[in-house]
């Protein structure tokens, strides 16, 4: 049994046998369709979310497969203290396959050691959003194709962004360039660029200001302020400012550029953008369905046929007792952690 709790648990070969999976699922439909039937989904999402939650419902729906979940988690048991751990063993009794959002970061990887089913994950606190990765990296590859040819600029609240993490690691792993532009006291947080450093050798520049360094990218990729997980006291406007896109700052960037978003947007990417045939957000939302149903089916009996060449895992520490110092980290609520070889917790990487 696999689980997809992050970037790594996939290799590179993998990822592309995903993305022809989901180029087949996407033109041939029929043929695909009754895939999942009698499968049951668990949708558990203990935070927002709207493209990630229907389009996995979707994508479900479309394998004639079923859902059931919940969207607001005051309604379910956590409410009454129940834990990641007590709820994955259950859920594992009513579904086939698992995804889950949760604010604490590792919330998914807690999940998948105590389920009996595949579990996915759908975003863990200001951690990691490897379905959103991915999505990216297909939507990136369908219209630019290899992303070793290709400077990627990852706009915006990098800190606090998972979406900006998973983002960056998948580009390091695919021999993409990056650009980083944060602004201050919003940059990349010291786990990933030490993964980036550590596993790629790579060291990406930091920039303040959009449009100096716009002209150099091929894909912008903006994402708003996680104002969620932002302390109050930090000037949200003045923080946006510095990365806003409009038609004006993208008169600077190259004619083949490709403006990218995870989505939602606040007011960091103007609507005008939406008619310049450089915006490619709707296009990867759209792309969340049949990458999805891809996993889905990977995950839910093409296995053998799809995922034939797992990564290596990093060795664990002998060394039950940890406790890991991040506050955000799901071991701050759920017990001891387990730390890697090179001292990273294995739920939070802090
Ligand atoms: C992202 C998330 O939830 O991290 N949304 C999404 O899944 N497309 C990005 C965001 O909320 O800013």
């Amino acid at each position: 049994m696999r689980h997809f709790v992050s970037i790594d648990d996939l290799s590179n070969f993998e990822i592309q046998q995903l993305f022809r999976l989901a180029d087949q699922m996407k033109s041939q439909f029929s043929t695909w369709s009754g895939f999942c039937a009698g499968k049951v989904l668990a949708t558990l999402f203990f935070e927002p979310s709207t493209r990630t939650r229907l389009s996995f419902e979707s994508a479900m729906a479309r394998l004639d497969g079923r859902t059931l979940g919940f969207a607001d988690p005051s309604a379910s048991s956590i409410a009454k203290g129940e834990t990641l751990a007590d709820t994955a063993r259950m859920v594992s009794n009513y579904a086939d396959l698992i995804v889950v959002r949760h604010s604490a970061a590792g919330a998914a990887r807690v999940m998948a050691r105590y389920a009996t089913v595949p579990v996915i994950n759908g975003g863990d606190g200001a951690h990691s959003h490897p379905t959103q990765a991915l999505i990216d990296l297909y939507t990136i590859q369908n219209r630019k194709g290899n992303l070793a040819d290709l400077t990627i600029g990852i706009c915006g609240d990098l800190l606090y962004s998972r979406s900006a993490h998973s983002l960056s690691k998948v580009v390091a792993r695919f021999g993409g360039r990056q650009i980083h532009v944060a602004p201050e006291g919003f940059q990349m947080p010291d786990w990933i660029l030490r993964q980036l450093k550590d596993r790629h050798g790579v060291q990406p520049s930091v920039h303040h200001h959009l449009p100096e360094i716009i002209g150099k990218m091929d894909v912008i990729y903006v994402n708003r302020l996680q104002e969620e997980r932002v302390p109050p006291a930090v000037d949200l406007e003045k923080a946006r400012a510095s990365y806003q896109l409009n038609a004006e700052i993208m008169a600077g960037a190259k004619v083949d550029a490709m403006i990218m978003h995870p989505l939602p947007r606040v007011n960091e990417l103007a609507y005008e953008l939406d008619a310049d045939p450089r915006a490619a957000y709707f296009q990867q939302s759209a792309n969340g369905v049949p990458f999805r149903m891809a996993l889905i089916a990977s995950l839910q009996g093409l296995e053998h046929l799809v995922l034939t060449d797992p990564p290596a895992q990093q060795s664990l520490k002998d060394d039950f007792a940890s406790v890991c110092q991040n506050p955000n980290c799901v071991t701050a609520m759920e017990g001891p952690t387990e730390i890697y070889t090179d001292g990273s917790c294995a739920y939070c990487s802090q």
